[in-house]
């Protein structure tokens, strides 16, 4: 099986799990925003997507059956200030991955997808049919490449599972790989990094939200149980399912106020807040329905409630407080 962004956040602990399930497993990264030392298990190629030749080569010396594609750029703001390298690297380079799996002969892929494909949601909790109009060019560019996934399905019997994942959080129970971005724009590791006093305070980011607080609503994922679902997702494709796209949350939402409360009993002390003008492009309330993935590949989340979640994130930021770098 071939990871495609395996040193990353989420990528590191797809592949933790999947080698724990006795997956053979080929790790393709260009270390652009991973970190070597996240790949605990597998072997590591330093490639680009960009790269065909190695990637065909890569895919034809380890005998590749299923590709798993986290590789991409997924910074929101950034997005927006530079769409050009967004839809290289997450559409372009997608591409040419894809057209190099097929030369290959390699018909099976799972995509990292975003609840960012849905923009501001009608109704909650959001099912997968919900309208999709993103409100930034990172959900534009992963609906396009789902559109790119159903098409080449259509022509070239590419047979894919997407998956749209809500608010990823947490951190391996080994405390040994964790979050680690830079710079960082995630709220619950700012909120820890306050707490260890390397932030004077968290800002939070609008107030006045038609929400129970004001604050915003989002659904907290462990990323573990992230990881679990891309092994799913392969197996299923490898037992021969169609194609599909699942929503990928706790259906459960949380304040940006209660995701500081829970990191305060989580930590022991008091963190610092100060109430700023909201961010642009961030919807009130973002909450799944995880339903269709509960029924058709029996996914049970492991970490079902926030403390949990925040706890296991606080297990690797206390322990690696400069994350990577200090080893
Ligand atoms: N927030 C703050 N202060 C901060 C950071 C975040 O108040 O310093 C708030 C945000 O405004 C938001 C919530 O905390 O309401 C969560 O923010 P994150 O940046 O942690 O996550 P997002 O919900 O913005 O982003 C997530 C994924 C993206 C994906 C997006 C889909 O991280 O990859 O959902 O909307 F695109």
């Amino acid at each position: 099986m071939l990871v495609t962004g395996g040193a990353g956040y989420i990528g590191s602990h797809v592949v933790k799990e999947l080698t724990i399930a006795g997956h053979d497993v080929v790790v393709y990264d260009n270390l652009s925003k991973g970190h070597r030392e996240a790949v605990r298990g597998g072997t590591f190629i330093h490639g680009d997507l960009a790269d065909k030749g190695l990637l065909r080569e890569t895919m034809r010396a380890h005998g590749v059956d299923v590709v798993v594609h986290l590789a991409a750029d997924t910074s929101v703001a950034e997005s927006m200030s530079n769409p050009a390298v967004y839809y290289q690297n997450n559409v372009v380079n997608g591409l040419t991955l894809l057209d190099t799996m097929l030369e290959c002969g390699v018909k099976r892929i799972v995509f990292s997808s975003s609840a960012a494909v849905y923009g501001e949601p009608e109704k909650v909790p959001i099912t997968e049919d919900a309208s999709k109009r993103p409100t930034n060019v990172y959900g534009e560019t992963k609906l396009v490449f789902e559109g790119i996934l159903a098409a080449y399905d259509r022509a070239y019997g590419l047979k894919y599972i997407s998956l749209r994942y809500f608010n990823a959080a947490g951190a391996d129970e080994s405390g040994e790989i964790g979050e680690d971005h830079n710079p960082e724009t995630q709220l619950i590791p700012i909120v820890l990094q306050t707490a260890l006093g390397q932030r004077p305070y968290l800002e939070i980011y609008g107030t006045d939200y038609p929400t129970r607080d004001g604050t915003c609503i989002r659904d907290y994922i462990h990323v573990s149980d992230l990881a679990v679902a891309h092994i799913l997702a392969a197996e299923a494709l490898m037992n021969g399912v169609p194609s599909n796209v699942y929503n990928l949350g706790n259906e459960s939402g949380h304040s940006v106020r209660e995701v500081v409360s829970v990191a305060e009993k989580v930590v022991g002390h008091k963190i610092p807040v100060r109430e700023a003008g909201r961010r642009p492009g961030d919807p009130a309330v973002l909450v799944a329905s995880s339903e269709k993935i509960r029924r058709d590949l029996g996914w049970r989340p492991r970490y079902a409630n926030l403390e949990d979640i925040v706890a296991s994130a606080w297990k690797w930021h206390s322990r690696h407080p400069r994350g990577y770098e200090a080893g």
